[in-house]
């Protein structure tokens, strides 16, 4: 079964974890723009060096960017099983491009998962949110903790904390959520393909919930 799925959500709710777990489970493949900044940021390319500014500022990443990096990951042939977007479209004009990258294509979205989750629980998730610098996975320091303190249980490679995960750059990062991603969940709304999710449970239990939305979606989708 082929699949193509966006995942909706504020910082926090649980984009990244839940779409690592699809992609670990049906092996479609995992896009996300906020990796691909880190990851540009890390080998200081200049791509990453212009991105770091808006991110530090909780900002979002001019659109003719982080376009046309999408554009360009959605031609490549280890797609063609499905792909899971984590973290775009964020705003209308990425959703409308995002529309026209697939029609050019001959491809489309199946399935929309939105994430929804309290701000309280999302700041407590994020101030306590750790990153493995080797292989990228995700922990918490309460709610995710990996067996050893400051080591990641993948890869034994070092964790730290994301210099966008401060409180005031996580409230400004809301806010930006609210005010430019907030109405690309209406704009998915009429397709039929939005299921909204309780992302407040445990990951395994918001993780049932996105199998059991798959599932019923995957009538509709590509075999
Ligand atoms: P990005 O990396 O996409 O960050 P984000 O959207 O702010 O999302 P997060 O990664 O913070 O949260 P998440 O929902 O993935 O949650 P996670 O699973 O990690 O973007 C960063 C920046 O890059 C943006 O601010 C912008 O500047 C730029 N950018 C990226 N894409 C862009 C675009 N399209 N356009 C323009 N700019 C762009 O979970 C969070 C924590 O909670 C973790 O510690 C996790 O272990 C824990 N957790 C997860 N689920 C649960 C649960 N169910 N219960 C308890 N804890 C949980």
């Amino acid at each position: 079964m082929s699949m193509n799925i966006v995942m909706l959500g504020p910082p926090g709710a649980g984009k990244g974890t839940q779409a690592e777990r699809i992609s670990a489970t049906f092996g479609w493949k995992q896009i996300s723009t906020g990796d691909i900044f880190r990851a540009a940021l890390a080998d200081g390319t200049p791509l990453g060096l212009e991105a770091k500014k808006y991110m530090e500022a909780g900002e979002l990443v001019p659109d003719e960017i982080v376009e046309g990096i999408v554009a360009e990951r959605l031609k490549e042939p280890d797609l063609e099983d499905g792909f899971v977007l984590d973290g775009f479209p964020r705003n209308l004009h990425q959703a409308k491009a995002l529309d026209r990258m697939l029609e050019e294509n001959g491809s489309k979205i199946d399935l929309v998962i939105n994430i929804a989750v309290d701000t309280e629980t999302l700041v407590r998730r994020l101030s306590g949110r750790r990153v493995c610098k080797k292989c990228g996975a995700n922990f918490h320091v309460l709610f995710n903790p990996p067996s050893k303190a400051g080591i990641c249980d993948n890869c034994g490679g070092d964790l730290y904390q994301r210099e966008d995960d401060n409180e005031e750059t996580v409230r400004r990062r809301l806010k930006v959520y609210e005010e430019q991603t907030e109405p690309v969940v209406s704009y998915y709304k009429p397709s039929g393909r939005l299921v909204s999710i309780d992302g407040t449970g445990a990951p395994d239990e918001v993780f049932m919930e996105i199998q059991s939305a798959i599932n019923k979606f995957s009538g509709g989708a590509t075999t």
